[in-house]
Formats: structure tokens, C-alpha cells, sequence
């Protein structure tokens, strides 16, 4: 019983826990909406990459996974992702610490 009730509590805390990965702020939403489904925030969440370099890997994820994502969800990501999971250079005079 009580080890039944231990791997529903983690089970449940499995997508919190995914969410948990990713920096605060605008677009997180719709990040985790687009690009969650089939893996977990971990798969990108300690990669930096550039903007370019974001775009490229999202469009990547479109064409060869199979990834659905509108337009504006797009853009809305790759801003997200391009802001927060930048490289410590790109990253150093525009983005607000993580809390
Ligand atoms: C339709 C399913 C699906 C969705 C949605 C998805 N991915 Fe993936 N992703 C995959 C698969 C499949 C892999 C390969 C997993 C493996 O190698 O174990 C992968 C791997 C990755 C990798 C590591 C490999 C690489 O190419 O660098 C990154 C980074 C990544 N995804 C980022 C994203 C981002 C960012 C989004 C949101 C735009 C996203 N994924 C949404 C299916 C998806």
C-alpha cells in the first residue's frame, strides 16, 4: 500500500518536476505546451544556444519529429528559448536571473 502510494506521488510529480527545469518567464507556457509532449524539459533545458541556433533546432524538431506547432506558438518559443537558454555571453546584459 504505502509503496503503491509512492510511485503514484512520482508519478505525479513527474510533469511538475519537467516544468520545474525551465526558467520563469514570458512564453514558458507555450513552450512547455509545444515542446513537452514527447520528452521532458531536461532534453533542452541545459542546452544554450543562440538564437540562429534555436531556430535551427526547432525547425529541426518541425520537419524531422513531426512536432505541430502554430505560427505564432513558434515564434513565441523560439523567443522564449532564444532569451532564457542563451549562451552566458549572448545572455549576460538582457536576462533577469532565474528565480
Ligand atoms: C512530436 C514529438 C516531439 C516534440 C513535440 C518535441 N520533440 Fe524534441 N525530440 C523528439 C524526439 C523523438 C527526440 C529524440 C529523442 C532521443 O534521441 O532520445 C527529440 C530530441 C530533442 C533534442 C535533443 C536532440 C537534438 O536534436 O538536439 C532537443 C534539443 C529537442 N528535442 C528540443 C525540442 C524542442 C525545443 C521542442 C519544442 C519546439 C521539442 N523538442 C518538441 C520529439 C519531439
Amino acid at each position: 500500500m504505502l509503496k503503491n502510494l509512492i510511485i503514484l506521488s512520482t508519478l505525479f510529480a513527474l510533469p511538475a518536476l519537467a516544468q520545474k527545469d525551465l526558467p520563469e518567464g514570458p512564453g514558458k507556457p507555450a513552450t512547455v505546451r509545444a515542446c513537452t509532449g514527447c520528452h521532458g524539459a531536461e532534453m533542452f533545458s541545459a542546452i544554450r544556444l543562440s538564437q540562429a541556433e534555436w531556430e535551427r533546432k526547432v525547425a529541426n524538431m518541425t520537419s524531422e519529429r513531426g512536432v505541430e506547432i502554430t505560427d505564432a506558438d513558434f515564434a513565441t518559443v523560439l523567443k522564449y528559448l532564444s532569451t532564457y537558454l542563451a549562451p552566458p555571453k549572448a545572455n549576460a546584459t538582457k536576462v533577469p536571473e532565474a528565480k
